[in-house]
């Protein structure tokens, strides 16, 4: 039997031509179609300011939340000099909302490192630095700097595994998406490349609905023939989220809450917020969560609140008494709160 000329691509891979073909019509799809967003500034030359703090603020939150947050960032502080020099407390009230708070303890640690050090060019020097990891050293590397690199995110993900029908299920199949990205990842325009595919993954290819035909690469795409895009990527059945439960102390005079600083360490950690009573797996009575109180007083059951975080859902007993706890206090308004407390606060 005649031996193949050429090596076949592997499963999966597309062929030279098509990836070439691929390359050109997603960058011209990006060039018509790319979201206009803050960050992306006209000009040959992005400034490494707003990559980097953009890239922290996406990390787990969406673009429309963010823009704002975004906004009112770089208005305050319009550079990293100003960042590493704001106070630590005034980081972590403007982030309040936002979520997973070690982001901005290290944002404002990155952000002093980087004000004495300056900034550097390198996907390896970013991993360095603290809040970076893989993925966000690589967009940085990529957008700011125009280097080569595999930048791969969720919705990156989602794109691969439709484009080539990939039928192992997430998470077991993050490492082979991850080759196929890099297979077709180009080094020209190596920034616009990794937003190209962010785009096309968040207004395009959605989870749900994905608008095949408005899609550059649907003619190529394993999902889309398929007859069923929705279906990838494969999942694995997720463990159910386990329940927690605590209650919350409001103290409030003047429309000013009565706060404690929360640890250092652990969930929501330094942020401001209501005293509370551990979380935990058992409900707790009335009696017990008293006991928990700042102080005495005539506590009131107000109602409920429930919060879902990444790892647990909470429901929080909110109790409010009218005279303040005697000591200590740290009053402040509801708007510098984690949305847990903010949701308490408004009850
Ligand atoms: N998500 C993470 N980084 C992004 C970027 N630069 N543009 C759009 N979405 C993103």
């Amino acid at each position: 039997m005649p031996k193949p000329l050429r090596t076949p691509p592997s499963a999966g891979e597309k062929p030279l031509a098509t990836r070439d073909k691929l390359r050109k019509s997603l960058l011209s799809w990006y060039d018509r179609h790319g979201r206009t967003l803050p960050w992306r500034e006209p000009g040959p030359r992005p400034d490494p300011y707003k990559i980097w703090l953009s890239e922290i603020m996406l990390q787990q939150t969406g673009v429309v939340v963010v823009v704002p947050y975004f906004l009112r960032f770089v208005e305050r502080w319009p550079g990293v000099q100003a960042l590493a020099g704001a106070e630590r407390d005034a980081v972590l009230a403007a982030w309040a909302g936002l979520g997973y708070y070690s982001r901005a303890r290290n944002l404002h640690t990155t952000a002093q490192m980087l004000a004495e050090r300056g900034f550097p060019e390198n996907e390896r020097d970013w991993r360095e630095l603290p809040g970076v990891g893989a993925y966000t050293a690589a967009a940085i590397a990529a957008i700011a700097y125009g280097r080569a690199a595999n930048v791969v995110d969720g919705n990156i993900e989602r794109v691969m595994a439709r484009l080539h029908a990939v039928e192992a299920a997430l998470p077991a199949a993050k490492a082979e998406l991850r080759e196929l990205a890099g297979k077709l990842a180009t080094p020209t325009r190596p920034g616009d490349w990794a937003q190209a595919l962010m785009d096309l993954g968040a207004t395009v290819c959605t989870p749900r609905s994905p608008k095949c035909s408005l899609c550059p690469w649907s003619r190529d795409c394993a999902a889309f023939r398929s007859g069923a895009p929705e279906g990838y990527p494969r999942r694995a059945a997720k463990p159910a989220r386990p329940e927690r439960y605590g209650a919350a102390f409001r103290v409030e005079r003047d429309g000013m809450f009565w706060l404690v600083r929360r640890p250092e360490r652990g969930l929501l950690g330094g942020m401001a917020g209501l005293p509370t009573t551990p979380w935990r797996a058992r409900k707790w009575s009335r009696r017990e969560a008293i006991e928990q109180a700042p102080g005495p007083g005539d506590w009131r059951r107000l109602g409920q609140v429930r919060h879902v975080f990444t790892h647990f859902a909470l429901t929080l007993d909110v109790y409010r008494a009218n005279a303040g706890p005697e000591q200590g206090g740290w009053w402040g308004d509801a708007s510098a709160l984690p949305s847990v407390f903010r949701k308490a606060a408004a009850l």
